[in-house]
C-alpha cells in the first residue's frame, strides 16, 4: 500500500485529506492520504521516516512550505524561485520538492475563463504573500509582460517584484484605479476576502471590459470582489479550484494515476468549507 501525507501545524482545518482521500476511493487505489500534525522541531526528524521510505510522498503546509526546503535531496527550479515547497515526491527514498500552487492557478484560469492568456494586456496582482509568488511565476510562464503587483506595504511589492522580472511592476492598493483600465486580468492573493472582507476603494468599472477577475480567497466561494466584478459584467472565477488542481501533479506522481477535478469534487468540498 501507498501511504501519503499532508503536514501542517496546526493541520487540522486542511482540506487535503478530503481531495486525495475522494480521489483515492473513486480510483479504486491501494494507499492512503493522512494529516499529520509536525511541529517545526520535529520536521527534520519526520522527513527522515519519509526519506526511510514510509511514504511515497505528500504536501507540505503552513508553518512547513519554506523551512522544508533545506531537507530535500533536490528542489525543482521553480518551487526554488516561488521560494516554497507544497509537494513531496520520494522516489526510492530520494526527496523531491515540487510547487504545485502554480499549476493550480494556472490550470484553474484555463478551466474556468478559456482563452484568458490570449486576451492581450496587463495583470494586476494583490498581495505580496507566499500565494502571490506562485501566482506570478504562473503569469510570467504564460508570457503576460505587464504585472503590477499591488499591496498594503509597499516595500513588500518593491522588494518582491525585484525579486521576480522587470516586468512587475510594484505599486500599492491606492494605485488600482489609475492601473487598472490597461488590465485584462486581475487576481487577489490578499487574504483580503476571507469572511466576507472588502477592497474599500477600487472601481471595477475601470477594468478593461474584457478582464478576467479570479480570486484565490474560496471562504466564501463568492466574494465581495467577485461578486462586484459579476455585477459589472466581468468573467470570474472562484479560488476553489486553485485548491482542487494544485493537489493533482502530486496525486498522479505518488499513485500513478492522473485526478480529475469534476463538479461532484468541489461540491463535496464546497460542502466540508
Ligand atoms: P500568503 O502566504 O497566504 O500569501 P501572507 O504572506 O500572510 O499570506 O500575505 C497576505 C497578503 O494579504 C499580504 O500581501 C498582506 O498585505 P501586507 O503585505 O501589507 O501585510 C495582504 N493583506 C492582509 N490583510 C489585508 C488587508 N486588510 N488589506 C490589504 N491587504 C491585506
Amino acid at each position: 500500500m501507498k501511504n501519503a501525507f499532508v503536514i501542517g501545524h496546526p493541520i487540522a482545518h486542511s482540506k487535503s485529506p478530503l481531495i486525495h482521500g475522494s480521489w483515492l476511493d473513486e480510483l479504486g487505489i491501494d494507499g492512503s492520504y493522512s494529516a499529520i500534525d509536525v511541529a517545526p522541531e520535529n520536521l527534520a526528524a519526520f522527513i527522515d521516516r519519509v526519506r526511510q521510505g514510509e511514504f511515497v510522498g505528500g504536501n507540505v503546509t503552513i508553518p512547513h512550505k519554506e523551512a522544508v526546503m533545506g531537507l530535500l535531496d533536490e528542489v525543482d527550479p521553480l518551487a526554488r524561485t516561488i521560494g516554497a515547497v507544497n509537494t513531496i515526491v520520494s522516489e526510492t527514498g530520494r526527496l523531491i520538492g515540487r510547487n504545485t500552487d502554480y499549476l493550480g492557478f494556472l490550470a484553474n484560469l484555463d478551466q474556468g475563463a478559456p482563452g484568458w492568456s490570449d486576451i492581450s494586456g496587463a495583470a494586476i496582482v494583490i498581495g505580496a504573500g507566499g500565494a502571490a509568488r506562485a501566482v506570478l511565476a504562473g503569469l510570467i510562464d504564460r508570457g503576460i509582460d505587464r504585472i503590477h503587483l499591488l499591496n498594503r506595504t509597499l516595500s513588500r511589492a518593491e522588494s518582491l517584484a525585484a525579486a521576480f522580472a522587470p516586468s512587475v511592476v510594484p505599486g500599492a492598493l491606492e494605485d488600482f484605479n489609475a492601473v487598472a483600465p490597461a488590465a485584462t486580468l486581475l487576481v487577489n492573493t490578499s487574504s483580503v476576502g476571507m469572511g466576507g472582507t472588502q477592497f474599500p476603494d477600487f472601481d471595477l468599472a475601470r477594468l478593461d471590459g474584457r478582464a478576467v477577475v479570479t480570486d484565490i480567497v474560496y471562504a466564501p466561494l463568492i466574494t465581495p470582489l467577485l461578486a462586484d466584478a459579476s455585477a459589472k459584467g466581468f468573467s470570474t472565477v472562484d479560488g476553489l479550484g486553485m485548491l482542487l488542481h494544485q493537489a493533482v501533479p502530486g496525486f498522479e506522481a505518488w499513485f500513478g494515476v492522473r485526478p480529475e477535478v469534476d463538479a461532484a469534487l468541489r461540491a463535496r468540498v464546497l460542502a466540508a468549507t
